[in-house]
């Protein structure tokens, strides 16, 4: 077992609130949580969800929009968020029953709350419903459900309709959410026809990917559609642009670039493998030689958060031969957007505990954590970030950095919790930390799982002043 050598390992460097440095500091208050709440724990603070909040809200003021600011909850379950939001003016966006109800019980008022669930059920609307929350309706099922529970409940209820279908370059951009603008125009019209307790109040969508381009398209046709509905006397208030605004996680753009071109390499037997017996990560090999990219989400960019919103924002319209901001605001709309990855960046970290170390069979150094791969999980192929090795003792024997994989609690085979080799400092001890920055996106809690009937991992938020641990809620 060589684990000294560094041919397989290249660097991927994060970028560190001062925070995280600061709970770096505080080894001791890791833990002794750690001690009373098992390994992993996930640790935030609300201080970048505040500052990240405030870079959109200077792009919009910069604009002069109204607008809102809907943190998507889905990203990261803890309810001290969806809270921060409000305190900020801002809102949230929900997308189940509980994530709803939760809000609710915390105070967050339901004026300030919307309802973006994918699918919805009677309990479910009718807790919207009851207290008043904008539902965003996706299908015309949904529209029937929520007809007759307004009825049986004789209360008036908001909806705005979530579009799709839309079109860049004569290409159809897919999605299975949302009607098509044609379906759209009709049911806005039956609702104010119909004249009943359902409002119209505003358009949606939410696009896969990150492109500046298919925001621009889907924006300008939601335009059009407004224009028309507001011919027939049919206002709109508000037109929401979803999330999806992109993250950068790494210092560097060269080390992404360089693992990028590596990876290739190492798939074609051509260097040392820089992951876990040579996973291609998504990139497909065949007598041809290789095809496409890594499936990984862009960890490196230099076009995110703020700087992505208002990309999009100056873009010129073709359409409307003006840029994308003034079509919004000479129609006095509120321009709402739903960020969940890009609210909680720098927000929060995995800490788990060094429990073995040892060589596979074919002699792959292997450091056992005490996690599973569920809670540092995203559809993401692999989380392309180095973590930070915490020894627990300075002036250990072995000092010299090391190289291996970091394996998880599951009983399979591929329970990797990084595919890709990592370094560490010196040789990691029994005991000491492994901490993953900026995972509070999507990466600790969207996929974690209770197999083996393990525990969740305990989620906390770090109060610097009183230098302690406190519990989420
Ligand atoms: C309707 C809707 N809004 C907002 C989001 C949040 O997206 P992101 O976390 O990429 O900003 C999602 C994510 O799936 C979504 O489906």
């Amino acid at each position: 077992m060589n684990f000294h050598s560094d041919s397989g390992y290249l660097p991927l460097k994060p970028i560190i609130h001062s925070w995280i440095d600061s709970l770096i500091a505080r080894k001791d208050l890791m833990l002794d949580k750690i001690r009373k709440e098992d390994s992993p724990v996930n640790i935030h603070s609300l201080d970048p969800f505040v500052e990240n909040i405030q870079t959109y809200q200077c792009v919009f003021q910069k604009y002069k929009l109204k607008h809102k600011i809907y943190f998507a909850r889905k990203a990261n379950k803890c309810i001290s968020f969806a809270q921060q939001a409000f305190k900020c003016g801002q809102g949230v966006d929900t997308a189940s029953f509980n994530e709803l109800e939760q809000c609710l019980a915390a105070g967050i008022p339901a004026s300030v709350l919307i309802l973006t669930a994918a699918v919805k059920n009677r309990k479910l609307l009718e807790l919207a419903v009851q207290s008043q929350v904008t539902i965003v309706l996706d299908n015309l099922d949904e529209y029937f459900l929520l007809k007759e529970i307004v009825e049986e409940k004789q209360k008036n209820t908001a909806v705005v309709i979530r579009l799709s279908g839309f079109t860049l370059n004569e290409k159809q951009l897919h999605s299975r959410f949302g009607f098509s603008l044609v379906q759209a125009q009709n049911l806005i019209e039956e609702i104010h026809l119909d004249a009943g307790l359902l409002r119209y109040s505003g358009l949606h969508f939410h696009l896969n990917g990150y492109a500046v381009d298919e925001r621009v398209a889907a924006i300008e046709q939601s335009i059009r559609l407004i224009d028309q509905l507001d011919a027939m006397g049919i206002g709109t208030e508000s037109l929401d642009i979803g999330g999806g605004f992109l993250v950068n996680y790494l210092k560097e753009g060269e080390q992404w670039a360089a693992f990028h071109q590596e990876l290739k390499l190492a798939v074609l037997g051509q260097r040392t493998p820089l992951t876990y017996l040579n996973d291609s990560l998504g990139i497909v090999k065949s007598e041809m030689g290789i095809q496409g990219e890594p499936s990984v989400y862009p960890y490196f960019n230099s076009n995110n958060k703020a700087l992505f919103l208002e990309r999009i924002l100056k873009s010129h319209s073709e359409l409307f031969h003006q840029p994308i901001h003034e079509l919004i605001q000479q129609r006095n709309l509120e321009l709402r957007i739903e960020p969940g990855r890009s609210l909680v960046d720098q927000a929060g970290v995995t800490v788990a505990t060094v429990l073995f170390r040892k060589a596979d069979s074919a002699g792959n150094f292997l450091v056992g954590i005490e996690m599973n791969r569920s809670q540092l999980r995203s559809s993401s192929a692999d989380f392309l970030v180095d973590p930070i090795h915490l020894p627990l003792k300075s002036g250990n024997q072995h000092e010299d950095p090391c190289f291996g994989f970091l394996v998880g609690a599951y009983c399979l085979e591929q329970e990797l919790i990084l595919k890709r080799r990592v370094k560490f400092d010196k040789f990691p001890e029994v005991g000491d930390l492994i901490l993953f920055p900026n995972t509070a996106g999507y990466m600790m809690h969207f996929f974690e799982s209770e197999a083996h009937r393990f525990n969740l991992a305990a989620n906390l938020f770090f109060d610097q002043s009183e230098g302690s641990l406190i519990k989420d809620g």
